[in-house]
This record gives structure tokens, C-alpha cells and sequence, in this order.
């Protein structure tokens, strides 16, 4: 498989952004920016990952108005049902199809003190439930100081990978900590490297096929002015944008990345 065999991937994280109302208005302001443009929407995939609170609302809409972006959720619970507080089930995700679910997030590392076993569940929950899981890895600063680059993010993915069938579909967002939300994206080259090696990880694991096939993205400080570089990198996929994802014209223009990459 030619390395750009891959149908990119532009995902927008929201975050605890964006209540329904405004979630609606946003989808179709995006969706008319990239109509306006002639976007060609066969060409990039695009998901957005709303709150929960918003995701029955934008899904009408997707289906309503035919908007061709995949729907995405943030978590999810690692059980399926249950006297378990506050949790929402896969089962429910998929009944609102959502396709894809974000495992592993950095925030979710962070403050919700979640390590590698609970991101190994949370795999395993949205595989059971035919989602698509969003692995997210990276390092730290202090990583990065201690470490390197790849060691961090390389180990964090063999572990959510455990368990994984060869022919599963999943998504791995390489982010470094250090680049999320601080305005200093990695370079190209830094991005290419890890990502290299969460293939390298994805071949062994789950085998050539998978690694052939599987998408690899970028996050941390993308926007309209940087995401042509990474996404001319032969591993990069596509990438996991925060902050930039929530400014309508921003966004369409990281979408149309095509127009400003030069291939
Ligand atoms: P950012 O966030 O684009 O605002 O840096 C990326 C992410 O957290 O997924």
C-alpha cells in the first residue's frame, strides 16, 4: 500500500466546548464553508468530538441535512451497563452513531488519573460495541527530557494494544503533552519519527496489513497555518485538533489542508 493510500483524517477534539445549540450552529456554519469553498469531501475524512450533552443534537443534523462528517465522542465508560454513576455506555454511543470514541487522552491521564489498564479497557469496551477507538499516547516534557521522543508514547501503545485483533479498525493520535493547547507544535520531522514508530509498534502487535492500513495522527498545536507540513510526512495521517477546531474558518481550512500541501 502507497503510504498515502490512506484516506487522511482530520478529527476535531471540542473538548467541554460547545453546548447542543452552539454545537448545531457550528456543524452547519462548517458545513456551508466547505460547500462554499468546493470542498471535495471524498477526499479527507472529517469527525468532530463533541460533548456528550451535544451528541443526539448533531447527529440529527448530520443525518438530516446529509452531512457527510463522522460523529465521534470524547469517553467512554470501560463497563456496559450498570450501577455505575455518571458513566455513559458504548452501547448507548453506537445507538447515537457515533462511530469513533477518543480513549486515553492526555486530560483524561491527567485528571482522571487514567493509566494504561483503564485505556486497555476502554479499547476493549469500544471494540466490543463496533466503535472505532482513537488511541491518543505521547510524552511529557520530562519525558521527552528523560526518554526521548518515542519511548514514552511507544509503551503506552503496545499496552492499549493488548487484546487487540489483527483485523480491528482503530485510530492512534501521537500528542506530545508538551504541544497541546501551549501554541509550540512538534515539527514536522518530530512527528514523522514517533509516528514511524507507533507503526513500527502497530506491525508487530497486529501485523503489516493493519499497520498498512491504520491511520496515524498528528495533535498538539495544530492549525491552518502548520498542518500542510505534517500532513506531508509519510506517516501522518491526519491530525487530532483542539483549540483550532472550535473557529469555524480555521477548521475548514485545516480540512482543506489539499489546497495549501503541495500534493
Ligand atoms: P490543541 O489540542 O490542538 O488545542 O493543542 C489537541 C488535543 O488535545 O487533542
Amino acid at each position: 500500500m502507497g503510504v498515502k493510500d490512506r484516506t487522511p483524517l482530520i478529527a476535531g477534539n471540542w473538548k467541554m466546548n460547545l453546548d447542543h445549540l452552539q454545537a448545531v450552529a457550528f456543524v452547519q456554519k462548517l458545513h456551508w464553508a466547505l460547500k462554499d469553498a468546493k470542498h471535495d469531501f471524498e477526499s479527507v475524512d472529517v469527525t468532530v468530538f463533541p460533548p456528550f450533552t451535544d451528541l443526539r443534537s448533531v447527529q440529527t443534523l448530520l443525518d438530516a441535512d446529509k452531512i457527510p462528517f463522522g460523529l465521534g465522542a470524547q469517553d467512554l465508560s470501560v463497563h456496559d451497563s450498570g450501577a455505575y454513576t455518571g458513566e455513559i455506555s458504548g452501547a448507548f454511543l453506537k445507538r447515537l452513531d457515533v462511530a469513533s470514541v477518543i480513549i486515553g487522552h492526555s486530560e483524561r491521564r491527567e485528571y482522571h488519573a487514567e493509566g494504561d489498564d483503564v485505556v486497555s479497557a476502554k479499547v476493549q469496551a469500544a471494540l466490543r460495541h463496533g466503535l472505532v477507538p482513537v488511541i491518543c499516547v505521547g510524552e511529557t516534557s520530562e519525558d521527552l527530557e528523560k526518554y526521548g521522543a518515542s519511548a514514552v508514547p511507544v509503551g503506552q501503545l503496545e499496552k492499549a494494544l493488548e487484546g487487540v485483533a489483527a483485523d480491528a479498525e482503530i485510530v492512534v493520535a501521537y500528542e506530545p503533552v508538551w504541544a497541546i493547547g501551549s501554541g509550540q507544535a512538534a515539527t514536522p520531522q518530530q512527528a514523522q519519527e514517533v509516528c514511524q514508530k507507533l507503526r513500527d509498534v502497530i506491525a508487530q502487535r497486529l501485523g503489516e496489513d493493519a499497520a498498512a492500513k491504520t491511520r496515524v495522527l498528528y495533535g498538539g498545536s495544530v492549525k491552518a497555518s502548520n498542518i500542510a507540513g505534517f500532513l506531508r510526512e509519510p506517516d501522518v495521517d491526519g491530525a487530532l485538533v483542539g483549540g483550532a477546531s472550535l473557529k469555524v474558518d480555521e477548521f475548514a481550512s485545516i480540512i482543506r489542508f489539499q489546497k495549501h500541501v503541495g500534493v
